[in-house]
């Protein structure tokens, strides 16, 4: 594990849209595993201004993301697919084709699941996967719990969960209950994680995640067991670490 603590917002940017540029500059086919929230809003700011620059272009790459809400429509303001065409997809050269999201509106949900498994068997595995953390140290949506799963299914959102995401919503009821998430084995087969947290609101879980002891409980813990994985802090994320 390589972790790396940056003193301040700018360079902690940087260095997430720096792993991710020179991954595609080396492989222009790359397949990227995005992640959502506030973290990486500043990531993907980085990405267009270098893709702007004409660093970097996305022609060839496919995206898959972690996960979606359940029943918002996607053109809701608060779905992931809202937020990934708002914050990178409509500002690089990414055609809707090569960008994958789980349908949170699917009307069949279980075969929407089997389905985003299936493709990212069929076009994966995942080159880079980047990750956030919630403060109950869920990865995607899988939440702790006393198992995890391994491939993309349907979550019944923790109530911490549905706090933390509360202020992006003008109503702390509006926050959907479930969601869909792609399951902790997908995540662990991708061949490199770059978990980036922010906040001294943060730290202690990044302790427990990186530190503290192997269990589904915190669901970030796992990430211990994998052979490439950066994790990008700020100063006060990297606290107790
Ligand atoms: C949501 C997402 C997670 C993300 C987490 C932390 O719950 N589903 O993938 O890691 O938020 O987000 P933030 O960066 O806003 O703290």
């Amino acid at each position: 594990m390589n972790v790396l603590t940056f003193d301040s917002q700018e360079k902690f940017n940087e260095a997430g849209a720096n792993i991710i540029t020179s991954l595609v500059q080396t492989n222009p086919h790359a397949v990227l595993g995005l992640a959502t929230g506030g973290t990486p809003v500043g990531i993907y700011e980085q990405i267009v201004k270098d893709y702007k620059r004409g660093l970097v272009s996305f022609r060839g790459i496919t995206s898959f993301n972690l996960d979606e809400y359940v029943g918002l429509p996607s053109n809701h303001s608060e779905s992931y697919r809202t937020y990934m065409q708002e914050h990178l997809f409509d500002h690089v050269d990414l055609q809707p084709e090569q960008t994958h999201i789980p349908n949170g509106n699917a009307p069949d949900p279980e075969a929407e699941c089997r389905s985003y498994d299936e493709l990212i068997e069929r076009v994966g595995p995942i080159d880079l996967q980047l990750l956030g953390i919630g403060h109950n140290g869920h990865i995607g949506f899988n939440e702790p719990a006393h198992a995890l799963l391994r491939g993309t299914h349907i979550v019944e959102l923790a109530e911490e969960t549905r706090k933390a995401n509360a202020r992006f919503f003008d109503q702390p009821a509006q926050v959907p209950r479930q969601a869909i998430t792609m399951g902790v084995g997908t995540i662990l087969q991708a061949k490199m994680i770059v978990l980036a947290v922010r906040g001294a609101d943060k730290a202690e879980i990044v302790h427990r995640a990186l530190i503290g002891p192997i269990t589904t409980e915190c669901p970030a813990s796992l990430l211990q067991t994998h052979p490439h994985l950066v994790v990008l802090l700020d100063e006060a994320a990297g606290k107790q670490v």
